[in-house]
């Protein structure tokens, strides 16, 4: 929880602390289910799905496509997907009983439903959950242009939850029922948007490296086959470890539909008056799931090392994202020492995320440190009795520097923000 709110703040930091024209959000997920007629998920948010005859394991009929070669998405219409499919049938084996026997495409609708409404069950009323965050978005634009009075262009970010009815959830975090999403959207005059989708595309690819993910392990994929309504779609794609390249965020030029749906649908002008000039905006939106990133950081920060013929594994998250960043490690459990260390962890844990540890050998807990990627360990010896002072150590060098206990809080800070590099550490102590 720790790294995902680390990666949640730096996204939000960057984008709605950062940037001037960025409002944020927390929208209600429980809409009126004429928001997802309106948006187009009731009838088009579907993957398209065929089922074993022999054992009736349901197949994701795109993803089995491209992984033969054929380029399909579950944007197209059940029709192309059932030519292609059944062109391609006997390529194309039934993952646990390893027959070819399907049935026919079928488009299955991703949304979930549920209800609410009166205790007797008989006035309740079907409702979706979120099928994706953005939507809140688009229902608050209104609110946030009357009450923030923005000037276009503007946009407005938000973190929220999605639901989707996936036929197979894999991966791990990857693709699941359950997800947060990160988006924005920006919204622009009419035609206005190449210029900017190039900068936000830009602005993206940026904030990843800024992260801590290699460059190496980042790619782009322009979508062939765009929804009716896109003028561009592209995603960054990243190099998991597993399965390779697959999509990390979304980025899409979404023309005007969105609004100009909802306006349609509830009857509210949403058009954007500039100087007696009204329009409906146009929307470029970036869009990834928390869960994705957070593999990708992940798999970044996972190194196997021998030292001294050890092995070690160590996760080597950014000072920034590391769930703890100082861990207080008495020498031994003899009361002279785990006090004096406790007040040490006190002192410090108000500012950043300590944790304290007397159990068993200190070589076990340093490996315990690295194994969650904790940067910096402070030991209280029997010399820190006398002497007043500590050892820091690094957790990617392995090296150790004695500190004075009154400059211990101010190294730690200089070193976690990155204003003195570890070597040099030691210098401050007079
Ligand atoms: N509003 C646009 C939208 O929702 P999307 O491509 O369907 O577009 C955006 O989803 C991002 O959400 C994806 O790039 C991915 O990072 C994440 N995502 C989508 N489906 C997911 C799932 N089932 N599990 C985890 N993350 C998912």
């Amino acid at each position: 929880m720790e790294l995902l709110n680390n990666i949640k703040n730096f996204w939000w930091k960057e984008i709605v602390q950062k940037k001037s024209d960025y409002y944020g959000l927390d929208s209600a997920m429980f809409k009126f289910p004429k928001v997802w007629e309106a948006s187009g998920h009731t009838t088009g948010f579907s993957d398209p799905i065929a089922e074993c005859k022999e054992c009736n394991t349901r197949i994701r009929v795109d993803k089995e496509l491209n992984k033969i070669g054929v380029n399909a998405d579950e944007k197209m219409s059940e029709k192309e997907l059932n030519k292609l499919f059944k062109k391609n049938i006997n390529k194309i084996k039934c993952s646990k009983c390893g027959k070819k026997n399907f049935t026919d495409v079928r488009k299955f609708n991703l949304l979930i439903k549920t209800n609410y409404g009166d205790f007797t069950g008989k006035d309740s009323e079907d409702v979706y959950l979120p099928g994706e965050a953005c939507q809140g978005i688009y229902l608050n634009y209104k609110n946030v242009v009357d009450s923030m009075h923005p000037k276009i262009p503007f946009g407005i970010a938000q973190i929220g939850k999605a639901f989707r009815n996936e036929i197979s959830p894999r991966n791990f975090l990857f693709r699941c029922r359950e997800f947060e999403q990160a988006d924005t959207q920006y919204f622009v005059r009419p035609n206005e948007n190449k210029k900017k989708y190039k900068e936000i595309k830009k602005e993206r690819w940026q904030w990843y490296l800024d992260l801590g993910l290699s460059e190496k392990n980042l790619r782009w994929k322009q979508h062939e086959n765009l929804i009716f309504y896109a003028s561009d779609a592209w995603d960054i794609e990243y190099n998991f470890p597993t399965y390779g390249f697959d999509e990390l965020e979304g980025i899409h030029d979404r023309t005007d539909y969105d609004l100009t749906q909802h306006s349609k649908f509830s009857g509210v002008d949403l058009s954007f008056n500039e100087n007696g000039k009204k329009f409906i905006p146009w929307i470029l939106e970036t869009s990834v799931g928390l869960g994705r990133i957070f593999l990708a950081v992940m798999s970044e920060a996972y190194h196997i090392e021998k030292i001294k013929n050890e092995e070690r594994v160590v996760m080597k998250f950014s000072n920034k994202l590391a769930p703890v960043k100082v861990s207080f490690l008495p020498l031994s459990k003899k009361e002279e020492l785990t006090e004096p260390t406790q007040k040490l962890f006190n002192e410090i844990k108000e500012e950043f995320a300590c944790k304290y540890d007397e159990t068993q050998s200190i070589g076990k807990r340093y490996r315990r440190q690295d194994e969650i990627g904790t940067p910096y360990c402070v030991t209280f010896d029997f010399d820190s009795l006398k002497k007043k002072d500590v050892t820091i150590r690094d957790r990617d060098t392995t090296k150790q520097i004695r500190v004075k206990i009154k400059d211990l809080k101010d190294v730690v800070r200089k070193l976690i923000d990155g204003e003195i590099e570890f070597e040099g550490a030691g210098k401050l102590v007079k």
